[in-house]
This record gives structure tokens, sequence and C-alpha cells, in this order.
């Protein structure tokens, strides 16, 4: 069931920010993207980079705030409704809340297109339900989408068809890689990879701090840690390296870096870590159950 896009590892090419998926060719899309906050607007930058989306339209109440994304390939409205029924790919990132209105609004104009929901917390059968016409696929992005680096796990409805699926990759392709997964994990998901940049920031503020307390400046302390991360996952990435590999590779007997692994495993890390997506995933599957019952 899982699967890496191979249309964005195969050319993953570190260093450079936002990769263009080309896996269509022949394809010209036009998407819309309703709900243009933080998740939307970025999701937007990156499709609009992309040759083979011909027009992205974002729409929000309030869309004084997003003006300066206006281009020649992105339009920006408040009218949901004109926006799904001029694309052929809608995309959904308003908050769970606001998911019945909007989804409501849009239902004439979505039938037989592909709905990709961004919402966490809101299930297939849950969107179905007020869109039973479209093909709805379920995705959490991250944030990292701001620079087209997010990882985007993905469940799908069965109407989908192998054609739909190369199209649902090539968009969430443009804003960094994905992966499908059964829809059983998208909470999960949601407390890993969506929470997750929550998580590294809180790693690398303490591991600046740690830089700070030994005497070093704060711009020499964030330069050498956010590309020690990046670059370690990278390297684990890559040559697809177990993390115990690397950690005992550069653990010398008596070493520094045993000694400061010490004094983690003394703090628990690790137990912290997998309470704290423990709970995000209880948070998430408390609140997906709101919905269904809403
Ligand atoms: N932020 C993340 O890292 C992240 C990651 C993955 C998934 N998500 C999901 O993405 C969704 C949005 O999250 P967010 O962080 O981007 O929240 P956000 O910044 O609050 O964005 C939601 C946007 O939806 C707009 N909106 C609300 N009602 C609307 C309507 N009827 N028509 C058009 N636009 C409407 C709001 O703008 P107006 O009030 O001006 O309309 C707002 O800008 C959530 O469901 C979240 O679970 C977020």
């Amino acid at each position: 069931m899982s699967a890496i896009c191979l249309s964005c590892s195969e050319k993953k090419d570190i260093g450079t920010r936002f990769k263009i998926p080309k896996i269509q060719k022949d394809v010209q899309v036009k998407v819309a993207v309703i709900g243009g906050g933080k998740i939307g607007e970025a999701v937007t930058r990156g499709l609009a980079k992309s040759h083979e989306i011909t027009k992205v339209t974002v729409t929000k109440r309030n869309i004084s705030t997003i003006r300066s994304l206006q281009s020649d390939r992105i339009v920006i409205t408040q009218d949901n409704q004109k926006a799904a029924k001029e694309s052929d790919i809608v995309i959904i990132s308003v908050k769970a809340g606001d998911a019945k209105h909007v989804l409501e609004e849009i239902s004439e104009f979505v039938s037989k297109k592909i709905v990709i929901s961004l919402m966490a917390a809101v299930s297939i059968k849950r969107i179905e339900s007020t869109i039973p016409s479209a093909k709805v696929v379920r995705a959490m992005p991250n944030i990292a989408a701001t620079i087209g680096e997010a990882i985007t796990a993905y469940a799908t409805s069965p109407k989908l068809s192998k054609k739909d699926l190369e199209r649902v990759e090539f968009i969430l392709c443009c804003f960094g890689d994905c992966i499908q997964v059964p829809e059983n994990l998208m909470d999960a998901v949601t407390a890993l990879s969506g929470s997750g940049p929550a998580y590294i920031a809180i790693l690398i503020e303490a591991m600046v701090s740690a830089g700070l307390k030994v005497g070093m400046p704060r711009d020499i302390a964030f330069k050498l840690v956010t590309k020690t991360l990046t670059g370690t996952a990278d390297l684990l990435s890559q040559k697809q390296m177990h993390p115990a590999e690397l950690r005992d590779t550069v653990t010398t007997p008596a070493g520094t870096t045993i000694a400061g692994i010490y004094e983690l495993e003394k703090g628990s890390i690790r137990t912290s870590i997998m309470n704290a997506v423990d709970a995000a995933t209880q948070a998430a599957e408390r609140v997906a159950k709101k919905f269904e019952n809403d």
C-alpha cells in the first residue's frame, strides 16, 4: 500500500529548493486552493512553480492578507464556488471547523473531480458524506511546504484510478515529497510529521541554547545546528542507514559524543519524544471523533 513518490525521490537534489515534478508532461491543470491560510499559501506558492499548472485560484474570506500572492498564474478570490467550478482539482485547506460549510458550498462543482483535503481530523467518509460524487483524498503535509520541502502522507478513496493517483502525487510533489498510507494512520501522521516541525524546532532551539551556554555566538550556533540537522537527515535517508549505525559510527570509547549521549539518556529523551507523539496522536483521534459525531 505505502509507496514513496518516485517522481520526487528519483530527482532528489539536495540543496535544490522547489523541485518541480514533471510526471505528466501532457497535462495542464487548474487548481483551486480553498482556504489561503498558513498551509494554503505555502501550497499555492509550490503549485504556481509547476509549468503544468496553468492557474491556481486561492480563496479566503479576508483576501487583504494574501494580496501579495497575486500573479499571472495565481488568482485570489473570496468566491469558493467559482474557484471550484473553474478548476480541475480542488484542495481544501480550511480548519476542520469550517469544513462542513465549505464542502456544502462547493459540492455541486466538484462532481468527479479530485478533492484533496489537507484538514487534520476529517475522515474521507465524512468528506464524502457532503461531496459524494467527488474523488476524495485526505493528505497531511507540514509547514516545510513553504520552501517546497514538505513530506505529505495521503490516503485515498477507492474511487481513484491509477491515473488519478498519478495526478495526486504530481500535485503533492509540487511542495515536497509524498507517501501513500492507509487512512487509519492519518491521525498518527498528523502527530508525527504534521506536528513534527514544532518538535524539531524545539530541539534546534535547545541545541542553539546549548551552544550559547558553552560560549558560542547565537548566529554561529544556529548555522551549526540547522546544517547538522539537515545534513544528518539527508545522510540517513540517502544511504538508507539505520540511525543507531550512524550513532555508533561517531561514538568512540570515553569520547565526547558518549559523554553527551549519557546526559541525553538520563533526561529520557527517547521516552519524551515517544510520549509526545503518543499524546499528539490521541489528541488528533479525540478531535477526529468529535467531527465524526457532529
Ligand atoms: N499549519 C500546518 O502546519 C498544517 C499542516 C498540515 C495540515 N494543516 C491543516 O490545514 C488546515 C489549515 O491550517 P492552517 O494552519 O493553514 O490554518 P489557517 O492559517 O487558519 O488557515 C485557514 C484559512 O482558511 C480560511 N477560511 C476559513 N473559512 C473559509 C471559507 N469559508 N472560505 C475560504 N477560506 C476560508 C481562513 O481565512 P479567512 O478567515 O480570511 O477566510 C484561513 O486563512 C487545517 O485543517 C490544518 O489541520 C495545517
